[in-house]
C-alpha cells in the first residue's frame, strides 16, 4: 500500500456500528474503507449472539426518544436490505421497581414512558406468572411489558450491512488492524501492517480496543470490558412464547443480581433460548484477555435464577459463550459518541462510537457518525453521549 491511498472517511471497526457508518457514508458519496482487524462477521466483539435486545424504554427521555428515532433509520435499513430484522415480540422488564441499575429503574422507566406516550402495560408478580410461565417470583415483584420491544437478528442486520456497503462501493478491509493514527491538518494518516494511508475522517468503531488508538495521542476514554457469559438452554414446550425479559433485583454481595432472557428467535424454527447475566465484576485490562468461556459461577447464577422462576426452560446449559461488553465507567452516558475535538491536536477529525449497550442503535449511531464525518454536525439530540472535551466551557 502506497501514501498515495487516500479516502474521504476511514472506518476502523468493521462491527455492525462501523457498517452502518460506512453505509450510510458511502450513500452520500463518501469514498469509504473499512479496517477490520478480524473477519467481518466476527463474534469476538460485543455482537456475538444470535439475537439483541429491542426496547424503547430508557429511563433517561433523551435516550427514549432516541430509540424512537432509531425505527425509522431500522425500518430503511430492512427495506434496503430486503430482510426483517426487529421482531417486536414485547419487552418485559420485572423485579425491585425501585432498585437502581446501570441499565436505569422500573418504576422512573415507567414515568419517562407515560411523559412520552410510550405505550405499556404495568403487571403484578401474578400477573407475570400466569401470563408468561414465570414461577416463584417475590411477591413485591412488578414490571411492565413495552409491546413494540422485542429482539434484533444480529447475523442479518451484520450481513445486510456488509452487503449494502459492498454495492455502494465501500473498500472492505478484513484482517488489516489499525496500528497508528497520526492526525495532521488536513485529516488523519493511519498505519496498517501493509502500510500508510490517508484519510479526511476517521470513525473509531472498534469496541474495547479504541484506547490502543487514543493512548499514544494523549487521551483515553474512561470505559471498562467485561466478559458477560451468555447461556443457551432448551424449552421443555418448543411452543412456548413470552417477551424479552430482564429481571431487576437488589444486588447482592458477589454481584449485580441482573439477568435476562429471551424467547426461542422469531426467525428461527428452533426451541432453544439465550439467557444471561449481566454483572459489571472482574473488568479486563486487556480485551485480549477475553477467554470466551464464562466464569463457570456466572453460568450457575443465571441458570439457577431459570431454574427457580421459568420452568418452561430447562436450565441445563447446552452451550456457554461469552460476550464483551464495553461500558462507559460513568453510566449516566450509556454510549461514547462524537468527534475527538478538544481529547488531541486534530480531534475534530475523528468520530468515535464506542462503548454501551448499543444494539438497539446500530443504524442511529451510524448515521450520526457519518453526518459528524460529512456535515460536522448532527441534528440528533446525543449531547449527553458526547466525549468530553476538555476544552468545552
Ligand atoms: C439492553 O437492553 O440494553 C440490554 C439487554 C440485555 C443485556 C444488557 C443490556
Amino acid at each position: 500500500m502506497s501514501e498515495v491511498e487516500h479516502y474521504d472517511i476511514v472506518v476502523v471497526g468493521g462491527g455492525p456500528v462501523g457498517l452502518a457508518s460506512a453505509w450510510h457514508a458511502a450513500r452520500r458519496g463518501a469514498r469509504v474503507a473499512v479496517f477490520e482487524q478480524f473477519a467481518f462477521g466476527n463474534e469476538q466483539c460485543g455482537t456475538s449472539g444470535a439475537e439483541r435486545h429491542w426496547r424503547l424504554q430508557y429511563t433517561e427521555p433523551d435516550l427514549c426518544q432516541l430509540t424512537g428515532e432509531a425505527l425509522p433509520l431500522w425500518r430503511e435499513l430492512e427495506r434496503a436490505g430486503g430482510q426483517q430484522l426487529l421482531h417486536a415480540f414485547g419487552s418485559l422488564w420485572f423485579g425491585d421497581v425501585d432498585v437502581a441499575t446501570n441499565e436505569g429503574k422500573i418504576s422512573a422507566t415507567a414515568r419517562t414512558m407515560d411523559q412520552l406516550s410510550i405505550p405499556y402495560e404495568w403487571l403484578t408478580a401474578a400477573d407475570i406468572e400466569r401470563r408468561y410461565g414465570f414461577a416463584d417470583l417475590p411477591r413485591h415483584f412488578e414490571g411492565f411489558v413495552q409491546p413494540d420491544g422485542g429482539a434484533v437478528d444480529v447475523r442479518a442486520t451484520v450481513d445486510g450491512l456488509l452487503r449494502l456497503s459492498e454495492s455502494a462501493g465501500v473498500v472492505l478491509r478484513a484482517g488489516e488492524s489499525v496500528q497508528e493514527l497520526v492526525p495532521d491538518g488536513e485529516g488523519v494518516r493511519l498505519r496498517t501492517p501493509r502500510g500508510w494511508c490517508r484519510a479526511g475522517k476517521v470513525v473509531l468503531a472498534n469496541g474495547p480496543y479504541v484506547n490502543r488508538l487514543l493512548e499514544p495521542l494523549g487521551a483515553r476514554l474512561d470505559l471498562n470490558v467485561f466478559e458477560m457469559a451468555l447461556v443457551t438452554l432448551r424449552q421443555r414446550d418448543p411452543r412456548a412464547r413470552y417477551p424479552f425479559w430482564f429481571v431487576f433485583q437488589e444486588p447482592t454481595e458477589e454481584d449485580t443480581n441482573l439477568f435476562y432472557g429471551f424467547p426461542p428467535n422469531a426467525w428461527q424454527d428452533t426451541d432453544v433460548v439465550r439467557v444471561g447475566p449481566v454483572f459489571e465484576v472482574n473488568p479486563l485490562d486487556d480485551p485480549e484477555q477475553a477467554t470466551g468461556s464464562p466464569d463457570p459461577r456466572h453460568v450457575s447464577r443465571v441458570c439457577d435464577w431459570v431454574d427457580r422462576h421459568l420452568p418452561v426452560v430447562d436450565a441445563r446449559p447446552l452451550a456457554r459463550e461469552t460476550c464483551l461488553a464495553v461500558l462507559p465507567a460513568d453510566p449516566e452516558r450509556q454510549f461514547f459518541l462524537g468527534t475527538a475535538k478538544g481529547l488531541f491536536d486534530g480531534g475534530d477529525n475523528v468520530v468515535i462510537a464506542t462503548g454501551g449497550w448499543g444494539f438497539k442503535f446500530v443504524p442511529l449511531l451510524g448515521k450520526v457518525c457519518a453526518d459528524l464525518c460529512v456535515d460536522g454536525a448532527t441534528d440528533y439530540r446525543v449531547e449527553r453521549l458526547m466525549l468530553p472535551d476538555p476544552t468545552r466551557p
